[in-house]
């Protein structure tokens, strides 16, 4: 059995100019992660359930745990001194962490949705935390804020972690993606998905049909044409909803399947954040072989503009995916 931290030091191996920073950043991340972990598997009886009663930059009404989340990845990359910028879900502005004395050579950037799928806290349905880290482009004194809107594509590293059945962390540092499961007897990660690649195709589409009538209609064709049944082959596929974008793109991660959130009339860019959901999960699905675009553009290409953007998605395996484009360009 390999816990996380030997598989980095492992990896780090390869990159013999890599002075550990990044690796020290990802050990930061999973001791949070773990902290998280040991109260969502208590939530409801450490009073963590339900709303806090303040609304986010979001105009969500924030729950205690996406609130307890937070302060915990916050102050563990605060304390570890590799992250010189950080960007939440939870806050309107990043925080400049690079006049702290313990990171001020920091040259990492983490962006994070630290409690992924809060509508799913108080009924005991999985949850995640999404990261996404950069590196400082350069050491001109731009604004971080200014600094930390770059391309998925220039990524460093990217992960999440589902608190599920069982806790898994899932990372890549786009060489290939690998799954970590928390063994609480020992209180460590340790690899038991290495490589992980997503099925080419599946059998399995995942988006909220509540919104049908406002979807655009490439993508209600798409989905008439997922229920059909033909005499040749096409049978129908299974429809898989969550509600946390990390279990339900987790689940299409191993079984084959697409998650689309489009543009909606409610949402008219989409409702997922570029940042901190698609630009993660993107790098990730893309380093196991899948696919990941707007309908048109591809997620890891996209210039961003401001730290909350949000952008329609449609991710997983690459026939589905292009099986959705497909519907688009028709209707172009
Ligand atoms: P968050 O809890 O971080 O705000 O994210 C919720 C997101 C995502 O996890 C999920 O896929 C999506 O919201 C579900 O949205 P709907 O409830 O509108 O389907
Ligand atoms: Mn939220
Ligand atoms: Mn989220
Ligand atoms: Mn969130």
């Amino acid at each position: 059995m390999k816990t996380l931290g030997q598989f980095i030091i492992e990896k780090q191996a390869d990159f013999p100019f890599a002075k550990g920073e990044l690796s020290r950043l990802l050990r930061d991340i999973a001791i949070a992660a773990k902290v998280v972990n040991r109260e969502v598997n208590k939530a409801g009886l450490a009073d963590l359930l339900g709303a806090c009663g303040d609304m986010n930059i979001q105009g969500e009404v924030q729950q205690k745990l996406d609130v307890y989340a937070d302060v915990q990845f916050t102050s563990a990359l605060q304390r570890g001194g590799e992250c010189c910028y950080l960007a939440s879900e939870e806050h309107e502005l990043g925080i400049d962490l690079s006049h702290d004395v313990v990171s001020k050579n920091a040259k990492y950037m983490v962006c994070i949705d630290p409690l992924d799928g809060s509508s799913n806290i108080d009924v005991n349905v999985s949850v995640g935390t999404i990261f996404s880290i950069y590196r400082r482009a350069n050491n001109e004194p731009v604004s971080m804020a200014d600094e930390l809107l770059q391309q998925g594509r220039k990524q460093v590293a990217a992960g999440y972690i589902i608190y599920g059945s069982s806790t898994m962390l899932v990372y890549t540092t786009g060489n290939g993606v690998n799954g970590f499961t928390l063994d609480p007897s020992i209180g460590e990660f340790c690899l038991s998905h290495p490589n992980m690649r997503i099925p080419e195709s599946g059998q399995i589409y995942s988006i909220n049909e509540g919104n049908y009538i406002k979807f655009p209609q490439a993508v209600k064709n798409y989905i008439k044409y997922c229920q059909i049944e033909d005499s040749a082959s096409k049978r129908p596929y299974t429809s898989r909803y969550i509600g946390s974008m990390v279990a339900d793109i987790h689940r299409n991660l191993i079984r084959g399947g697409v998650f689309i959130y489009p543009e909606t009339l409610s949402f008219p860019t989409g409702k997922l954040r570029l940042m901190y959901e698609c630009n993660p999960m993107a790098f990730i699905v893309e380093q196991a072989g899948g696919k990941a675009t707007t309908g048109s553009e591809r997620i890891l290409d996209i210039q961003p503009t401001e730290l909350h953007q949000r952008v329609p998605v449609v991710i997983g395996s690459k026939l589905m995916v292009e099986q959705v484009e497909y519907f688009y360009s028709m209707e172009l």
